[in-house]
């Protein structure tokens, strides 16, 4: 294991697991509805890999990236620094994202793109960390639920680390001092 890492908190073979299913589950609740995938840079970007790879029905995929986190505590302000490519009247969307923390990002982004008329606008996250949400936003789907921690891997990251890890863990609190 990473030496900055305190403990596992979700093993890779358990985040196959239920990525497949989640896969699956929005490839039943879609079917014939077209959707068009929004990955949340970058954070999302291995979660959305694998999870689009279970997904069966025709859809397409865009990105946003968007920032407003540093370090371990959000600075409540959110920046979009790439917007979506294509028109999204009339279409469904899903946004991809990493973890569903205090909310704001996702709120923000719901409205900044509701405004240009999609059909539906739905949620789905690696994870689900309801402990200081300040938004009212919830996911229409949430691999997983987790505690009041700062986790990395699998795409998350501590000031740009850890993304590459293959699960997700608990960094060890001497690394937030370095
Ligand atoms: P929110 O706006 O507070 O919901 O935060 C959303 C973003 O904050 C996520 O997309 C992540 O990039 C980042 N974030 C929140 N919690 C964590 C964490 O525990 N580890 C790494 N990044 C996090
Ligand atoms: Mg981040």
């Amino acid at each position: 294991m990473n030496s900055s890492i305190e403990r596992v908190l979700i093993s890779a073979e358990e985040i196959e697991e239920k990525v497949s299913e989640v896969g699956k589950q929005i490839s039943r609740d879609y079917e014939c509805k077209n959707p068009i995938f929004v990955g949340v840079l970058k954070g999302c970007f291995i979660f959305m890999a694998d999870l689009m790879r279970h997904v069966t029905i025709p859809c397409s995929m865009d990105f946003m990236a968007v920032s407003s986190y540093k370090g371990t505590s959000s600075t409540g302000a959110v920046k979009i620094n790439k917007d979506l490519n294509q028109d999204i009247e009339g279409r469904h969307l899903i946004l991809v994202e990493d973890i569903l923390d205090s909310g704001v990002t996702l709120n923000y982004l719901k409205h900044y793109l509701m405004v240009r008329q999609p059909a539906s606008i739905s949620i789905v996250t690696l994870m689900d960390k309801p402990a200081h949400r300040k938004a009212p936003v919830t996911a229409d789907y949430a691999c997983f639920d987790v505690p009041d921690a700062f986790v990395v891997g699998y795409g998350l990251d501590y000031n740009e680390r850890f993304r590459n890890l293959p699960y997700i863990g608990i960094l060890k609190p001497e690394v937030y001092s370095d």
